[in-house]
C-alpha cells in the first residue's frame, strides 16, 4: 500500500469542529439537554402527521426547488419567489452565503463570541475571519464592525439576537452601521432567534432587508418551529445573491420531510408562536429567579441565558450535569444554559443558587 495519503486543502488545517451541545445523558430519568437551544416541546399533532405522510415516498428525492414552501414564505414575508432560498438549516445557507462570496484573500467580518459556525464556514472557504469583541456589556461593537471593514471584506454577519449571549442591537444603532458598511459588502442578519424577541426597538431584518440592496436575513426552522432535527432553513435576500445562493446549494438538500413540516408548521404558527410566549414567559422567570441569586445576566432576547463564569465554567457545567442537566460550556468564558421545560429550567436555578452560595 501506498505511503502516500491525498491531498487536503491547507486551509482545513486547525479549523476547529463544531461541537454540539452535548445530549443529556442516556437514561437518566430527570437528564435535560439544555446545551443546544432547541424547542422543547415536542412536534405538534399535525406537524407529525405531514411528515408521516411525506415519509411514505422517500425513495423519490424532494422536489429541489422547495416550490410549496417558497410559496407559503413568499405570501408570509410578502417578498418575491426570487428572493427566497432555502437550505440544510440556516447554517447551510450561511455557509453557501460564504461561499458565493468569500473565497482565499477575502475577509469576512464578525462579532465574538458569537455562533460558533461563523469562523468555521469562513476558514473552509478559504476566507479570512475578522473577529470583533464584543462589549464588555456582551452586546455587537458596531462601531468597531464598521471600522473592522477594509477592500477585502466580503460578509459582515450581524446576529441578532446574538449566540451565546442573547443580546441585541436595536434600530438605531443597526441602521446606522449599514448606513457605514459599502454598498458592494453583503450583510448578513442571522436571526435565528428572531420569533423570541419582545424588545419593540429591535428591528424585522426583513424591514431593512426591503430597503438596501446588501441586505440578507437568515431565518430558521429549527429553534421556534421546532424543526431541529429536519434541517431547514432559508435566507431573504435581493438578486444577484438569492441566485447565488440557488447556485451553491447541495441538490435536493432539503428533504421533502423537512418541507412539508416546515409548510405545516406555518399553517400552525398560531399554535408554535403561543409555544413560544410560554418559553419567554419561562426565560423571564429564568432571568429574575439567577439575578435574585446575584448572579449578573446580560438582557436576553433568545430562548437561553448567557453566564460569565470565567475560571469556573468547567465546575459550573460539571455541577449543572451532576444534578442532571447538560448545559453548553464555552471554557474559560461562560456557560449558555438554553430555556427548556419548566422542570428543567427549576432544576437549573437550584443548582446556580448552590453554585452561587458556595462562591
Ligand atoms: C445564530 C445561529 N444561527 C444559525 C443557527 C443554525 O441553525 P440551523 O442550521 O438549525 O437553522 C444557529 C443554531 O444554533 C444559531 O444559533
Amino acid at each position: 500500500m501506498s505511503e502516500m495519503s491525498p491531498r487536503l486543502r491547507a486551509e482545513l488545517e486547525g479549523i476547529p469542529t463544531y461541537k454540539p451541545g452535548r445530549p443529556a445523558a442516556v437514561g437518566g430519568p430527570d437528564a435535560y439537554k439544555l446545551s443546544s437551544n432547541e424547542n422543547p416541546y415536542p412536534p405538534l399533532p399535525g406537524v407529525l402527521e405531514s411528515v408521516t405522510a411525506a415519509a411514505s415516498s422517500f425513495n423519490r428525492y424532494p422536489d429541489m426547488a422547495c416550490t410549496g414552501l417558497v410559496n407559503e414564505l413568499s405570501e408570509r414575508f410578502g417578498v418575491p419567489l426570487s428572493h427566497l432560498s432555502t437550505g440544510t438549516g440556516s447554517v447551510g445557507v450561511a455557509q453557501q452565503l460564504i461561499q458565493a462570496t468569500s473565497g482565499p484573500g477575502d475577509e469576512v467580518v464578525y462579532a465574538w463570541r458569537s455562533f460558533e459556525a461563523y469562523p468555521i464556514i469562513t476558514r473552509i472557504s478559504g476566507a479570512t475571519p475578522v473577529e470583533v469583541p464584543l462589549t464588555p456589556g456582551d452586546v455587537h461593537d458596531l462601531d468597531a464592525m464598521a471600522e473592522a471593514i477594509t477592500d477585502r471584506t466580503r460578509l459582515v454577519f450581524v446576529c441578532n439576537p446574538n449566540n451565546p449571549t442573547g443580546t441585541v442591537v436595536r434600530r438605531t444603532e443597526l441602521e446606522r452601521f449599514l448606513d457605514r458598511v459599502p454598498g458592494d459588502v453583503l450583510v448578513v442578519l442571522d436571526e435565528a432567534y428572531r420569533e423570541f424577541i419582545r424588545d419593540l426597538e429591535v428591528p424585522d431584518g426583513v424591514e431593512l432587508y426591503r430597503q438596501r440592496p446588501n441586505v440578507c436575513v437568515l431565518r430558521t426552522f429549527s429553534k421556534a418551529y421546532g424543526l431541529a432535527g429536519l434541517r431547514v432553513g432559508f435566507a431573504i435576500a435581493h438578486e444577484p445573491v438569492a441566485a447565488a445562493l440557488r447556485k451553491t446549494a447541495v441538490p435536493f438538500g432539503v428533504s421533502q420531510l423537512a418541507q412539508e413540516a416546515a409548510i405545516a408548521s406555518l399553517r400552525a404558527e398560531d399554535e408554535l408562536l403561543g409555544r413560544v410566549g410560554s418559553l419567554v414567559c419561562e426565560r423571564t422567570r429564568v432571568v429574575e429567579g439567577l439575578r435574585a441569586q446575584g448572579w449578573t445576566v446580560p438582557e436576553t432576547h433568545a430562548n437561553f441565558v448567557w453566564l460569565r463564569l470565567g475560571e469556573r465554567t468547567a465546575d459550573f457545567s460539571a455541577a449543572c450535569e451532576e444534578h442532571g442537566v447538560v448545559v453548553r460550556p464555552f471554557l474559560g468564558e461562560g456557560v449558555r444554559v438554553t430555556i427548556g421545560e419548566s422542570e428543567a429550567n427549576d432544576v437549573f436555578l437550584k443548582v446556580s443558587e448552590v453554585f452561587r452560595k458556595a462562591l
